[in-house]
């Protein structure tokens, strides 16, 4: 994958309250190309297995319970500097400290339910991408 990519998922609350469509206009309005897109439930393996990196840490049960208690939409997403462009259009892992006008702010319950995922690196787009997606 080129590092003109990132890799994102619109979290299970986000998709549960029926905000796919506004998340993914805001991702599209930021600029950003949707290459691949897929609505999929995880089981909590799978998302145990997409957070391994976590497993130390003391909120990692929750995380993957949170993570697999309903569908998320994964995508793959093109734009020059991809990686940090979306992490700034979409904001702090806490929304409690995300800017006004990112995806967070607007649409994250907490620092768990916070709506969307977005690599943070170029490496690991390319892992996240190729967990859900063969090409
Ligand atoms: P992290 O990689 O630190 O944040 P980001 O998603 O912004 O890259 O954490 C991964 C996810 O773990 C985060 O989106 C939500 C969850 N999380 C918690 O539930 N509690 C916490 O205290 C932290 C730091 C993260």
């Amino acid at each position: 994958m080129a590092t003109n990519r990132t890799f994102t998922m619109i979290k299970p609350d986000a998709v549960a309250d029926q905000h796919i469509g506004d998340i993914l206009a805001m991702i599209e309005h930021g600029g950003f190309r949707i290459v691949e897109l897929q609505k999929v439930t995880l089981t909590p393996e799978r998302a145990g297995e997409f957070y391994a990196v976590h497993k130390e840490r003391p909120f990692y049960g929750d995380l993957v319970k949170y993570m697999s208690s309903g569908p998320i939409v994964a995508a793959i997403l093109e734009k020059d500097n991809a990686v940090a462009d979306f992490r700034t259009l979409i904001g702090a892992t806490n929304p409690a400290n995300a800017e006004e006008g990112t995806i967070r702010k607007k649409f994250a319950k907490s620092i768990e339910a916070n709506a969307v995922h977005g690599s943070d690196s170029d490496e690991n787009a390319q892992i996240e991408g190729a967990f859900f997606f063969k090409s």
